[in-house]
């Protein structure tokens, strides 16, 4: 791998066509000679690692022709030791940037000192865990009635244990069965195990799988006048995420938050905020439902994302009154609470509910915001509607974003994409108001390449977490 990094092209070098470059057009010097992250070409030897690897790996994400393999605060560095600056963070993971330098020291010493147990023992990191969000989390002023804790190893796990717990609290309300629906909402995204894959109806998820699990039902986002309908005496359990982000960073309003609330306490069912991306802190708030009034709360919260910065883990938050219905067996994990996963969390849940940090997010959600303005002047018949909260935001363009997603990925930006024709913004929280100024100026260029260029941008060489329907 030395070698491979050793071999860092150089762009003012390419500009000269050379006896020693035959294969190589001009064009092709051309564009490399002009861009500082040419994306690696197909006779590359990042293309040639990836071939190789490629044959043995189950077709599942198309991902564009860089390959990462170190990070620091937030940027990455490709195998060809090109620089990017990271908007994605590992898809609002990386909260705290790359390679955290405590997160690293405390990952060594807990790997020396204990990784793995199993459940069927005690250890001291799964409680403190429990005992910092639930602490945490009432004195953010959100979800009021946190009591009890359940770590997992993902956010689609989370939801799943969610789900469980929920149909548990309606079996036990309703013993003949009678009340087992779920409730989910159209553009959501719960993850992709058959639970929460039955709470995402998304056709392109969903239709390959089918039949999901009876029972699930969806709603549209943001609806108050269908709520009534939708969620009765047959529901368990509504999920909702306040704020959606693979749907295209919706922000649901106050006012369907509550009625929500008050449905579910006219039926009986469970509410499940979903904050695995727009949680911890990425709103500028412990949760992005802390805006909310108590009587707007949930009776359980499901984080993941974050909340290992970039380690497997997962979390389902509940209710006194939830717990109460789960009982010994009744849902477990083998690796879930391990004491080197929490040990990490513990660290990273201190870390993201530090006001400062908080107030931060908010300061930098004005830098972008500023930025985006700027952007939508210069370009108004491509940025429709700006979205979001504190560092989960979101751009709708008029057209496909892939060509933008290329262009500025190939000047040293790394953007992601959601819903349709969404540019998606999820940087690491810790991201300095400089960081966000070099990226938007990048975005900027990349826009104007994008409008402007007689080049054909390729964009199926764009950040795509899936194939395309039908594949
Ligand atoms: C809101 C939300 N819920 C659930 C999930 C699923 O989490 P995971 O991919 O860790 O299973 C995601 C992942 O993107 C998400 O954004």
């Amino acid at each position: 791998m030395r070698e491979i990094v050793s071999i860092r092209r150089n762009a003012a070098a390419m500009a000269v066509p050379t006896s020693s470059q035959p294969e190589q057009s001009a064009s092709d010097i051309h564009r490399e000679a002009s861009l500082p992250n040419p994306d690696p070409p197909k006779d590359s030897q990042t293309a040639a690692i990836v071939d190789e690897h490629l044959q043995y790996m189950v077709a599942t994400y198309v991902r564009p022709p860089p390959m990462m393999v170190k990070g620091k605060g937030c940027y990455v560095w490709d195998i060809e030791n090109r620089r990017y600056l990271d908007f994605t963070a590992g898809i609002a993971v990386n909260a705290l940037g790359h390679c955290d330098p405590e997160m690293a020291r405390l990952m060594g010493q807990q790997a020396r000192t204990l990784v793995h147990t199993s459940n069927l023992y005690h250890n001291p990191w799964t409680g403190a865990l429990s005992q910092l969000l639930v602490t945490k989390t009432r004195s953010s002023g959100s979800m009021h009635g946190a009591s009890k804790v359940f770590v997992c190893n993902s956010g689609s796990e989370a939801n799943e244990a969610a789900i469980k717990f929920a149909r548990k609290v309606g079996k036990i309300r309703q013993p003949s069965g009678k009340q087992h629906e779920i409730v989910s909402f159209n553009e959501s995204f719960h993850g992709r195990t058959m639970g929460s894959l039955s709470a995402t109806p998304n056709p392109k998820y969903q239709k390959p799988f089918g039949p999901m699990i009876p029972g699930f039902r969806y709603g549209t986002y943001n609806d108050e006048a269908g709520i009534e309908n939708l969620v009765n005496e047959r529901t368990c359990g509504v999920i909702v995420e306040p704020v959606q982000g693979e749907g295209g960073v919706n922000v649901a309003t106050a006012s369907f938050l509550q009625a929500l609330r008050n449905r579910c306490n006219e039926v009986g069912a469970v509410l499940i905020y979903d904050e695995i991306q727009c949680g911890l802190s990425r709103t500028g708030q412990l949760w992005a439902h802390a805006n909310l009034p108590p009587s707007a709360h949930p009776d359980i919260v499901t984080t993941a994302k974050a909340l290992g910065n970039g380690f497997p883990i997962g979390a389902t938050m509940v209710t006194e009154e939830v717990a109460r219905c789960v009982v010994t067996g009744d849902h477990g994990t083998t690796f879930g609470g391990n004491p080197l996963a929490c040990r990490l969390a513990h660290y990273i849940v201190s870390r993201l509910s530090d006001p400062e940090l908080q107030s931060g997010v908010v300061e930098k959600e004005k830098t972008f915001r500023v930025g985006f303005e700027r952007l939508r002047k210069r370009f108004p018949e491509l940025i429709k509607e700006v979205r979001g909260r504190g560092l989960i935001l979101g751009l709708q363009l008029t057209q496909a974003p892939t060509p933008i997603v290329t262009a500025a990925r190939e000047r040293g930006l790394l953007i992601i994409t959601a819903g349709t024709n969404t540019l998606r913004f999820v940087p690491p929280l810790v991201i300095s108001n400089e960081e966000i100024e070099e990226g938007l100026g990048i975005l900027e260029q990349a826009m104007e390449i994008a409008l402007n260029s007689k080049e054909q941008i390729d964009g199926t060489k764009g950040q795509q977490e899936m194939a395309p329907e039908g594949r």
